[in-house]
C-alpha cells in the first residue's frame, strides 16, 4: 500500500511540474520518506535517516515525511527534526501538490476524503498495476496502529476502480494487484447510498475488464472469507490461486484478546475450505508471537496452525506495543528473550516445510508472466500461485506469460527454461 502511496505522490507531482526520479541523493531536489509505523523499528529509524540525508542532501533540497508515521507523530516530527520541510499523512497525499512549496506544512487529517478523487498517472512496472480499492480499516485489532493513522475505512466506487485499471491494461498491464487494508471487507463503506458491490461482485466485474489477464489482491481478512467469496476464488480463472490469511495467532483466547473476530477453529476450516476448492492455491500468512498473555500452551497452538496449514509464506513477528493501541497497556507483557526464542523456533519450522514445498517443485511445469529484466542475461517473473521465477532470456519475454519448467529450486525463487 505504501509503494502505491509513493506511485500517487510521483503522479501528482508530475501533473504540477515534471519531476524525474533519481537514486543518487545528491542529485535530489526533494526527498520524501514515506513511513510505516506498524512497528516501533521502522519508526525509529525515521530520525536517524532524516539525519543521513540532510548531511548529504544538495543545500536545498526539500525533506518531506509522509505515511503512517506522519498521521500519528504530525508536527512532533518538525519539532524533532527542523529540516523537514512538510509532514503529510497517509490519508493525504493527494494532498503533496498543495505542501511540497511550502515551509513546515502539517496536514495528517485521518479523515481526509480521498475516495472519489482521481490520481495522476505513475506506475513503477508498466507490465502489472497497483489499484486501491478501499482505504483506512473498519476494525480495532488490539495491537494495530493502523485504524489510528489510516483512518474510517471508506470503499473507493466501482467505476472509479474499474476506470483505472482499464486505463493500464491499455498501457500494457496484463496483472492488477487490488489493494485494500481489508481488501474483502470491500462495499461495506460507500460515501454514495446508492453504490452496492460487495467484494465478490467487484472481483466479477474485474475480470470482465478485456486484455486483463492476471488479478492479485492484498490483505484479505479471514473474518471476511464466507463460501460464496472463496468459490469465486477458486473458480474465476483471472484470480490468482494465491491467497494471503493472516493468521496472527493460532490460540482462540489470544485472538479474542487480539479482538481479531475469529478462532483457531474457524480458520484452519477456512484454509481447509481453500485447499479442498482450489488444491493448487499458494497460502501466505502474518503471525505475531509475544503478543501479552501469550503462553507456551497458546505458542504452541500457533505451531499447531503452521503444521496443519503448511504455509508457502511466512511474515512473522515480534509483537511490539504501539501507541493508540489498546495491547500496549495489557498486563503480562512477554520479555524480548521469550519472544526472541519463540520466533526462532516458528521461522525454523517453517524454513523446513518451505524447503519441502519447494523441493518437491523440480520438474514442475508453471505459466509465469514476466515483469522485469534482471542483470546477467535473465529475466524475472511470478506464477499465478506467485512464485518467484528466473529464466535466461531477454526484453522479448517481457509482457509474456509463458510455460516454464522448473530446473533448479531454492528456497526464495525457481530456476527454469520456457518450454517451446
Ligand atoms: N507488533 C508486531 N506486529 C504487528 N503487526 C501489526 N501490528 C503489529 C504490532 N504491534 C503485523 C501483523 C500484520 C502485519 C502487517 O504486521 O501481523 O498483519
Ligand atoms: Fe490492523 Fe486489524 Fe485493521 Fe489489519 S484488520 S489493519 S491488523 S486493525
Amino acid at each position: 500500500m505504501n509503494v502505491r502511496d509513493s506511485e500517487h505522490m510521483i503522479a501528482e507531482l508530475n501533473c504540477k511540474e515534471p519531476y524525474e526520479l533519481t537514486q543518487e541523493l545528491k542529485e535530489a531536489d526533494l526527498i520524501i520518506i514515506n513511513t510505516c509505523s506498524v512497528r516501533e523499528k521502522p519508526v525509529s529509524k525515521l530520525f536517524s535517516e532524516i539525519g543521513v540525508f540532510n548531511k548529504f542532501k544538495k543545500k536545498d533540497a526539500k525533506i518531506g515525511v509522509t505515511g503512517c508515521t506522519a498521521s500519528h507523530l504530525g508536527k512532533d516530527i518538525i519539532k524533532r527534526a527542523p529540516v523537514v520541510d512538510f509532514v503529510l499523512g497517509a490519508r493525504n497525499i493527494s494532498k503533496i501538490t498543495q505542501v511540497v512549496d511550502k515551509r513546515h506544512a502539517v496536514e495528517i487529517d485521518i479523515n481526509y476524503d480521498d475516495s472519489s478523487y482521481a490520481f495522476g498517472e505513475y506506475r513503477s512496472n508498466g507490465f502489472k498495476s497497483m489499484v486501491n480499492i478501499s482505504m483506512g480499516c473498519d476494525k480495532s485489532c488490539t495491537y494495530c496502529i493502523v485504524p489510528a493513522t489510516r483512518g474510517d475505512e471508506v470503499s473507493i466506487p466501482s467505476n472509479l476502480i474499474i476506470n483505472e485499471i482499464e486505463k493500464a491494461v491499455k498501457t500494457g498491464a496484463k496483472e492488477v494487484m487490488l489493494l485494500g487494508q481489508n481488501v474483502n471487507n470491500y462495499g461495506k463503506y460507500f460515501t454514495a447510498n446508492d453504490e452496492k458491490c460487495n467484494f465478490t461482485k467487484l472481483l466479477q466485474k474485474v475480470s470482465k475488464i478485456e486484455g486483463l489477464e492476471r488479478i492479485r489482491f492484498t490483505s484479505p481478512h479471514p473474518l471476511h472469507m464466507d463460501d460464496e467469496f472463496l468459490e469465486e476464488f477458486a473458480s474465476n480463472p483471472k484470480l490468482c490461486k494465491q491467497i494471503h490469511v493472516p493468521l496472527q495467532s493460532g490460540s482462540s483466547s489470544l485472538l479474542k484478546s487480539m479482538r481479531r473476530g475469529y478462532s483457531k477453529e474457524w480458520f484452519i476450516n477456512r484454509c481447509e475450505k481453500i485447499r479442498e476448492l482450489c488444491p493448487e492455491a499458494t497460502i501466505s500468512t502474518d503471525i505475531i508471537v509475544g503478543f501479552p498473555g501469550e503462553s507456551e500452551e497458546d505458542f504452541e497452538d500457533t505451531m499447531d496452525v503452521l503444521e496443519k496449514v503448511r504455509f508457502e509464506q511466512l511474515f512473522s513477528f515480534k509483537y511490539s506495543p504501539r501507541p493508540h493501541t489498546d495491547a500496549a497497556e495489557f498486563d503480562r507483557q512477554i520479555s524480548n528473550e521469550v519472544s526472541g526464542a519463540r520466533l526462532t523456533k516458528l521461522q525454523a519450522r517453517h524454513t523446513e516445510i518451505l524447503d519441502e514445498i519447494m523441493d518437491g517443485q523440480m520438474g514442475a511445469e508453471h505459466m509465469v508472466y514476466f515483469d522485469e529484466l534482471k542483470a546477467g542475461g535473465k529475466v524475472s517473473g511470478r506464477s499465478d500461485d506467485g512464485k518467484l521465477f528466473f529464466v535466461e532470456g531477454s526484453e522479448e519475454l517481457l509482457g509474456k506469460i509463458k510455460k516454464v519448467k522448473v530446473t533448479k529450486t531454492s528456497r526464495g525463487a525457481l530456476e527454469g527454461i520456457v518450454c517451446a
